[in-house]
C-alpha cells in the first residue's frame, strides 16, 4: 500500500524532509537499529519542524511532566517499572470475557442496519470504553471522557500538520486534566480496583506516583491506546475485503488463533503508526549518510515492515506469514506496554464479527477510496461503510 515508501527505500534510505526539518529512515535495518539505541537515539526534547513540543506555552500543561513516552533511562525505568503491573499479560487476559461481552453488544448492534459505519459501531468504542473502564472513569462522565479523548488524537495529528493548537484542543485538555485530579484525589483516600488506584497508591514493592505524573500517564493511555486499536480494526477489515481469498480462509477457520493472525498480519501490512520520532544524541553515520547531534529522526516502521530484506513479498497480505520481527508495536526499551491489550482486544472483536456477519462488503455509499485522515503518523480510515 506504500508506494512512495518504497521508492524511498531504494532511491533515498536516509532522507532529508525539508518540511518538518526531520532525517527519515525507511529500510528495516536502520529503523531496528535506531529503536534499539536509546543512548543514541533520545525520545526527550524532540523537535519537529525546528520547534520543540515543550516551548509551546499552549502545550505547556501536558508535556513538561515526563511520562512514558517522552522521557529516557532512568526516568522511563522507573516510571515503565511502575505502570507495567496495570498491564501484565495475566491481569489483561482477565479482562477477555469483559472484551468479548462489549464486542458482541456492539456487532449486534451494528449489524442491525443493512449498511453501517465499522468505525463508529465497532472500532472506535470498543477500545475508548475499554480504556475508560479500566482508568475507572465514572459512568456519568464517559461521554466527556470520548469527547476529551477524540479532541486530543485529532488535535495533536493536527498541530504536528500545521504547528497550532486549536482552542477546543486546550479547553479539552484543562477539563480532562481537572477531572484526572480530581479522580486521582479520590482514589488516594479511597482506593477501588482500578487503574488510578494502582498508581497513586504504590504498594508492593513500588511508589506511589506523582498527581502530574498520573494525569501525564492517563492521557498518554488516551493517545497510544485508542485511535491505534481503532486503526488496527479497520485496517483488518479494509484487507480482508480487498483480499477475497484470505478473508475466504478466515471464513472457513474463523478461531481464535486465526483471528491473531488476522491481526498480526494486519499489523505489518497495513501499520496503525507510521513512524516514530526520536533525536540523535551526538553524530551518527547511517544508512549511507551522516546524521547530526541534535537533529530529529522519523524512523517508519510501515516501510521496515514491507522491506523485502526482511519480509519477502510485503505487498502481499498472508494470513500465513511469519510476521516475527515486525516493528508496529515499536521496539525495545518503549515496546508498546498496550501491546497485549490490542492482542486481546483485535481478535476478540474479530472473531464476534466472524461469527455473526462472516460476509462483509463495501457499501453502495462508501467507494473504494477510503480517507485516512491526511496524518503521517496516524493511519487508519476515517468512517469504513459496510454491508
Ligand atoms: C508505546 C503502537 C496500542 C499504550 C507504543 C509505541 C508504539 C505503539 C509504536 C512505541 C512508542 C515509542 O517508541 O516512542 C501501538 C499500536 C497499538 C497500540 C500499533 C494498537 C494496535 C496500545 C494500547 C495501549 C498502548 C491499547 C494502552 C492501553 C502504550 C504506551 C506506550 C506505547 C503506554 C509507551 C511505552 C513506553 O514508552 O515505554 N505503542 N500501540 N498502546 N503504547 Fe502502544
Amino acid at each position: 500500500p506504500y508506494p512512495y515508501y518504497a521508492e524511498l527505500r531504494e532511491k533515498a534510505p536516509l532522507f532529508w524532509m525539508q518540511r518538518l526539518q526531520v532525517h527519515v529512515l525507511s529500510r528495516y535495518e536502520d529503523v531496528a537499529y535506531v529503536l534499539k539505541n536509546p543512548a543514541l537515539f533520545s525520545s526527550v526534547d524532540i523537535r519537529v519542524s525546528g520547534m520543540r513540543r515543550q516551548d509551546r506555552a499552549e502545550l505547556k500543561e501536558l508535556s513538561s511532566v515526563s511520562n512514558l513516552v517522552n522521557s529516557d533511562p532512568p526516568v522511563h525505568t522507573r516510571l515503565r517499572g511502575l505502570v507495567s503491573r496495570a498491564f501484565l499479560p495475566k491481569r489483561i487476559s482477565e479482562m477477555e470475557p469483559r472484551v468479548r461481552e462489549l464486542s458482541r453488544g456492539l456487532v449486534a448492534e451494528m449489524t442491525a442496519q443493512d449498511e453501517f459505519d465499522f468505525m463508529d459501531g465497532l472500532a472506535s468504542p470498543l477500545p475508548v470504553t475499554i480504556i475508560a473502564e479500566m482508568l475507572g472513569i465514572e459512568v456519568s462522565r464517559r461521554r466527556d471522557f470520548k469527547r476529551w479523548s477524540d479532541t486530543l488524537m485529532s488535535s495533536t495529528a493536527e498541530s504536528m500538520r500545521t504547528g497550532k493548537v486549536s482552542e477546543e484542543a486546550i479547553r479539552s485538555s484543562r477539563e480532562m486534566l481537572a477531572y484526572m485530579t480530581e479522580i486521582a484525589q479520590k482514589r488516594r483516600l479511597e482506593p477501588r480496583g482500578d487503574l488510578i488506584s494502582l498508581l497513586v497508591q504504590g504498594g508492593e514493592g513500588a511508589e506511589a506516583l506523582t498527581p502530574e505524573e498520573v494525569n501525564s500517564f492517563a492521557i498518554v493511555l488516551l493517545i497510544a491506546g485508542n485511535e491505534t486499536t481503532t486503526n488496527l480494526l479497520g485496517n483488518a477489515l479494509l484487507a480482508l475485503i480487498r483480499n477475497p481469498e484470505q478473508y475466504e480462509w478466515l471464513r472457513r477457520n474463523p478461531s481464535r488463533e486465526a483471528c491473531a493472525a488476522v491481526a498480526e498480519e494486519t499489523l505489518r501490512y497495513d501499520s496503525p503508526v507510521l513512524g516514530l520520532m526520536r533525536r540523535a544524541t551526538k553524530d551518527v553515520e547511517l544508512a549511507g549518510g551522516k546524521l547530526p547531534a541534535e537533529s530529529t529522526v522519523m524512523v517508519l516502521m510501515a516501510s521496515a515492515n514491507h522491506d523485502p530484506r526482511k519480509f519477502p513479498h510485503p505487498e502481499r497480505f498472508d494470513l500465513q506469514r511469519d510476521t516475527t520481527g515486525m516493528l508496529s508495536f515499536g521496539h525495545g526499551i518503549h515496546f508498546c506496554l498496550g501491546a497485549p491489550l490490542s492482542r486481546l482486544e483485535a481478535p476478540v472483536a474479530l472473531q464476534e464479527l466472524m461469527e455473526r456477519a462472516p460476509r462483509l462488503g463495501f457499501a453502495s455509499r462508501q467507494p473504494e477510496r477510503v480517507d485516512y485522515g491526511g496524518s503521517f503518523i496516524l493511519r487508519g480510515p476515517r468512517s469504513l461503510w459496510l454491508r
